[in-house]
């Protein structure tokens, strides 16, 4: 027996660690492979990686100062367990928190690991049910981001302001037939082509869920509606580097284009003293332009005077997890092919000639 083993058996501590293995995603990935192959593919494994936060880092230290870059790193690198990602005992050795936002999870590695089970038998290591794992409150803790600086991001809150579940897994797909993977709308930064090629058709799959598009004749002309069907803001969370948009094109009945012209947007406006300014460490103020949970939008267009024939009209619904003025702001032009602008939505509406 080592000095240092006598001296915590003299002091009557326990030397035996809880986790034997060692605590990082790769430690138990070596017995639980099918969570650490999803994991690997989420974005919480690539929680340090994007680009954007990457470039943002300086930007933040020169504007709000050296805490705020800090607390950035904290939140997306908390170096729970060893490893420099949000990881696996983020989540499972998590035991509560200091306050529901910021990233103030309390992550005890000599507790039991949590999970939904209520009866485990395992040698490996404790396991122990605990109710916090499948929270809002768990995945809140740290998206509900208020500052450094401009930052704001409200998922939990937003979430509470809806009726059900208190709980984002339904909808993520946290364990399960996805396993780890959880659904989320970033790219797959760095990843090789195939990866990032699924990662998007999720992404948009999640966005067509998230949105749903109407299309009604109104008075002489359309109305084009977005509803929220996500039970948060669409965007929520880092709503300010999101662009969703809604494109309109009219042709008449040859086929030949009258007019192509973006609707309107759930952007935020970012500003510096009543100017716009792309970067939100360039901004003194941000005005939200996402939709709230259940809400819906619609903008109404009237048919021109003097285009009385017969009408197609496409209406798109677009989206893009970073928006290009904040790439080209940021400098990261090489990085802007892994942006995918998708279609979430289109519908055709053919309106017949007036009299
Ligand atoms: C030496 C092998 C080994 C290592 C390393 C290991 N585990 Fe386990 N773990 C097991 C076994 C065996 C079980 C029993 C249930 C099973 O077969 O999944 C288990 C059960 C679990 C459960 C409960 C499963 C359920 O169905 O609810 C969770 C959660 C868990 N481990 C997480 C982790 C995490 C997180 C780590 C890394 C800190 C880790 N394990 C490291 C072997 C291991
Ligand atoms: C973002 C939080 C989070 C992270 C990170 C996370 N897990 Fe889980 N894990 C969960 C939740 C939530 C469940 C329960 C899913 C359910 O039953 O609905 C779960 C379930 C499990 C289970 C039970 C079997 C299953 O797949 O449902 C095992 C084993 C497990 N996780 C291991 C791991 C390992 C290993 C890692 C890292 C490679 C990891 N988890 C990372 C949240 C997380
Ligand atoms: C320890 C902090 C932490 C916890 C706990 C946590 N997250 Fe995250 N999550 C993050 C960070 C940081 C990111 C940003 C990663 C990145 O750079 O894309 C993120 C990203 C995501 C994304 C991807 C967003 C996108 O646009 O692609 C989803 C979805 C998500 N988390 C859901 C959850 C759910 C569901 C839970 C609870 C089961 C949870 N998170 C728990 C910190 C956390
Ligand atoms: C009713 C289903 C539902 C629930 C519950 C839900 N989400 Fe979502 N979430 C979605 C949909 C749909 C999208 C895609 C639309 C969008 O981007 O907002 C999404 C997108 C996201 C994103 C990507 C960022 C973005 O651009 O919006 C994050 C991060 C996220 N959710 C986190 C959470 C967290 C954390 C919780 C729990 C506090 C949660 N979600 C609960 C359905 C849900
Ligand atoms: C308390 C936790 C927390 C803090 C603090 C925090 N973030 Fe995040 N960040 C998140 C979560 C959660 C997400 C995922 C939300 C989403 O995707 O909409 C995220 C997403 C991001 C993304 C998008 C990731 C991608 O793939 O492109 C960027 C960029 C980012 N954060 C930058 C920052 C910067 C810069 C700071 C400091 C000013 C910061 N964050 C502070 C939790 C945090």
């Amino acid at each position: 027996m080592s000095r240092l083993a006598l001296l915590l058996v003299a002091s009557g501590c326990t030397a035996a660690p809880t986790l034997p293995h060692g605590a990082s995603a790769s430690a138990c990935g070596s017995c639980h492979a099918p969570q650490r192959a999803s994991f690997r593919l989420s974005a919480h494994a690539r929680s340090t990686s994007s680009p954007v936060f990457q470039a943002l880092l300086p930007r933040v230290e020169a504007a709000w100062g050296r805490a705020a870059r800090e607390a950035c790193v904290k939140c997306h690198a908390p170096d729970h367990g060893g490893d420099e990602v949000v990881t696996c005992v983020s989540c499972h050795a998590a035991v509560g928190n200091r306050g529901e936002k910021n990233g103030a999870l309390v992550v005890d590695l000599d507790r039991p690991l949590a999970s939904t089970k209520t009866r485990l038998q395992n040698d490996a290591h404790a396991v122990a049910p605990r109710g916090l794992l499948t929270s809002a409150s768990l995945c809140g803790t740290c998206h509900e981001v208020h500052g450094p600086g401009l930052f704001d991001e409200r998922t939990l809150s937003e979430l509470r302001e809806t009726d059900g579940e208190d709980a984002c897994v339904p909808c993520h797909q946290v364990g399960g037939a996805d396993g780890h993977r959880l659904a989320g709308v970033d790219p797959a930064w760095g990843a090789p082509r195939a990866e990032r090629d699924d990662a998007d058709a999720r992404a948009r799959a999640l966005w067509a869920k998230g949105l749903a598009l109407s299309v009604d004749f109104a008075g002489g002309g359309v109305r084009v509606t977005l509803t929220n069907q996500a039970r948060h803001a669409v965007p929520t969370g880092v709503a300010m580097l999101r662009e969703v948009w809604v494109d309109l094109e009219v042709r008449d009945v040859g086929g030949g284009l009258l007019r192509a012209s973006r609707l309107f947007d759930l952007n935020a406006t970012l500003e510096q003293d009543g100017a716009p300014v792309a970067l939100i460490t360039d901004a003194t103020r941000v005005i939200p332009g996402a939709l709230p949970p259940g809400a819906s939008r619609s903008q109404t267009w009237a048919r021109p005077a003097g285009a009385g024939g017969a009408l197609e009209l496409l209406v798109v619904v677009r989206a893009r997890a970073v928006r290009r003025d904040v790439l080209e702001a940021l400098e990261l032009q090489a990085s802007a092919d892994e942006v995918t602008t998708h279609e979430v939505a289109r519908q055709t509406l053919r309106l017949p000639a007036v009299q």
